[in-house]
């Protein structure tokens, strides 16, 4: 049996995202970063599409991932949240709000990449310290803000969320 992909061939894929089912009919060359932005998350950037940024970072299953390192198929059947998914009826989440108040963006391009890691960081950990963060979310650039007050919005909604 030939397992050669035909150019223009698409695959079946369902997604649960952010709590609503998608199907999907995609190439299996397609990335998992490209088939979010398609349906109209564009929330998640694309920054380097080369695994180094973090600016695609997503929730797959509960586990921070870069949705450019990740075919449309591979994700078949799986839990997607990304950053439209954190606020509720209108509501910014704390990391949200922690991060415009603690002035941790600029361009934002970064933005929604840094956010999705550190709510998976506070998920696994109530209250990370300066070097906790900073190790968690080593994988997520910045070239804007010098990190310092990414880290000090992270630190502010550990607290506002209970930690
Ligand atoms: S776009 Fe995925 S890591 Fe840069
Ligand atoms: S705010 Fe511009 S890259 Fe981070």
């Amino acid at each position: 049996m030939s397992t050669l992909v035909r150019p223009g061939e698409t695959t079946k894929v369902s997604l649960r995202i952010n709590n609503v089912v998608h199907q999907v009919e995609v190439e299996p060359r397609k990335l998992l970063v490209h088939t979010l932005r398609d349906i109209g998350l564009t929330g998640t950037k694309v920054g380097c599409d080369t695994s180094v940024c973090g600016a695609c970072t997503v929730l797959m299953n509960g586990k921070p991932i870069k949705s450019c390192t990740v075919l449309t198929v591979q994700a078949d059947g799986s839990d997607i949240t990304t950053i439209e998914g954190l606020s509720v009826e209108g509501k910014l989440h704390p990391l949200q709000e922690a991060f415009w108040e603690n002035h941790a963006l600029q361009c934002g391009y970064c933005t929604s990449g840094m956010i999705m890691n550190a709510y998976a960081l506070l998920k696994e950990h109530k209250n990370p310290s300066e070097e906790e963060i900073r190790n968690y979310m080593h994988g997520n650039l910045c070239r804007c803000t010098g990190y310092q007050n990414i880290v000090k919005a992270v630190r502010e909604a550990a607290k506002r969320m209970g930690a």
